[in-house]
């Protein structure tokens, strides 16, 4: 399937994605929403809290799951990605999700913590994920299938490469839990975020080449719902 991005000028871009999720919310109120961290939703949630603020959202009936999270960090590091959640979006809302199921990378076992993730992983109305530099999704790197399951995985070079300006000197996990490609494809609705030139060769690839594992998020184009939310600088020549 081609789909086409839908193109926002970067000043307007966080705006009109966090305007569409609070119509989501609005329409269905006990929406299931899976949440990605990273930085590119960071304006997108920004929005969102303001629109909560106001009133022309809420949460208050909504579960949030976390699409994500590293294995080896201490609880509250800030670059965990339960940390980063609940401090760019859930703390600053005026009422709570009904629920937020993060991952417990604390678990002495990870691959435990993956199975009751995954539970939380169902059903799910909409699924926002970023796109990573090497075409992962969550942490779904190159190498995964479209039935991939949620799991632990070893993060990849570029993958941790990508990561390492958050961890300063410390040194960046070696693994991570993900929700897997095939919950991610059995959502009702999915948003891919992507901005700034430098993933414009990504998303290139994840749309117009053929699917394939080297680049999971090629995956996505058998969803029905699937819906891409660029900047002018990401989609590059496929935009306007
Ligand atoms: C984060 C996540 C990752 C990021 C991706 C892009 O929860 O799942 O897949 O979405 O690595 O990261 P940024 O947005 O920092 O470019």
């Amino acid at each position: 399937m081609t789909i086409e991005p839908e193109v926002y000028e970067a000043a307007t871009w966080a705006g009109a994605v966090a305007g569409l999720l609070a119509e989501r919310l609005r329409t269905n109120p006990s929406l299931r929403v899976c949440l990605p961290t990273g930085d590119t939703p960071v304006p997108v949630y920004d929005a969102v809290v303001a629109l909560a603020l106001a009133g022309a959202c809420s949460f208050e009936r909504a579960t949030v799951v976390l699409l994500d999270e590293w294995v080896g960090l201490a609880p509250g590091d800030p670059a965990r990605c339960d940390t980063r959640i609940r401090t760019g979006l859930i703390d600053r809302l005026p009422a709570p999700p009904a629920a937020l199921h993060v991952i417990d990378a604390d678990d002495p076992s990870p691959e435990a913590a993956a199975e009751r993730h995954d539970e939380a992983a169902r059903d799910l109305d909409l699924v926002v994920l970023g796109l990573g530099m090497n075409g992962h999704v969550g942490f779904n790197e190159p190498g995964s299938m479209a039935d991939s399951p949620t799991r632990v995985l070893p993060l990849t070079d570029a993958s941790r490469d990508a990561a390492r300006a958050r961890y300063g000197s410390r040194a960046v996990p070696v693994a991570g839990i993900t929700i897997g490609m095939d919950r991610i494809l059995a959502a009702r609705e999915i948003w891919l975020l992507v901005t700034g030139q430098r993933k414009a060769g990504i998303l290139r690839r994840a749309l117009r080449d053929p699917e394939s594992p080297d680049c999971p998020a090629s995956y996505l184009r058998r969803h029905p719902s699937l819906r891409v939310f660029a900047d002018d600088a990401a989609a590059g020549p496929m935009g306007r």
